[in-house]
């Protein structure tokens, strides 16, 4: 069936990406505002783009014009922030911090969650989380009023000790970072614990 985005109410239009685009990992954004107030919120519009330079972004949608949430208003007057990445066993508390909070609450600790310095930037990063790429603007793409793409330069990665297989080579356990992704719906998500392994094919390999 065609669903033709020329024609579709701009929720339908949502739906139908949330529920195909899947699955989608989590950013789970620390900023701080131009008072130093903490804020904490995920946002699965997201993904790494390019590693060089290393640029990841992240989707905004404001509740009103020339708002971007929280997260998006404080990196435009900021321009730091450090992208989390969410584990099976902070799944819950990442849904806390989703709770249209104002921006006097801080979600971190209405979470129970606490957080470490970082290293380049201000805001910290959650300490439960086993990823935090701390990050600095690149490009803010205003798509309209409420909406926005937050492009971001990793500037550091953080990764739990015990899911560093080999420093000196970069070589990361993956697996043991038990991430989540989101998939469609309110509320479904998924384990990243279903793996299959496909080797790349060489054009040698193939003509044989
Ligand atoms: C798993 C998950 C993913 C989300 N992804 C997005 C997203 O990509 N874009 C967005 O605008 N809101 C997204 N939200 C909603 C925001 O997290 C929510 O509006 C939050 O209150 C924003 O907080 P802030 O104003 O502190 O930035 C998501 C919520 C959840 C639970």
């Amino acid at each position: 069936m065609l669903f033709d985005f020329a024609k579709l109410a701009v929720q339908d239009q949502y739906k139908l990406l949330v529920s195909t685009v899947v699955p989608r990992p989590i950013a789970w954004v620390v900023t701080l505002d131009l008072e130093g107030r903490l804020n904490a919120a995920p946002y699965s519009f997201f993904n790494a783009l390019s590693s060089n330079p290393p640029v990841i972004c992240i989707g905004i949608g404001g509740r009103k014009p020339g708002d971007i949430k929280d997260t998006g208003n404080n990196i435009r007057a900021t321009g730091q922030f450090v992208v989390n990445l969410v584990s099976a066993a902070t799944a819950e508390q990442m849904n806390i911090t989703a709770i249209d909070f104002g921006p006097e609450v801080n979600e971190i600790s209405e979470a129970g969650l606490t957080t470490l310095p970082s290293h380049h930037v201000k805001p910290p990063r959650i300490a439960e989380s086993p990823v935090a790429l701390e990050c600095e603007r690149l490009q803010i793409v205003e798509l309209n009023s409420d909406r926005a793409i937050v492009m971001g330069r990793v500037l550091a990665i953080h990764v739990r000790d015990d899911a560093v297989m080999d420093p000196e080579r970069c070589y990361i356990d993956t697996p043991a970072l038990d991430l989540v992704g989101r998939m469609h719906g309110a509320g479904w998500y998924t384990k990243t614990t279903d793996r299959f392994e496909m080797k790349r094919i060489d054009a040698a390999a193939w003509k044989k």
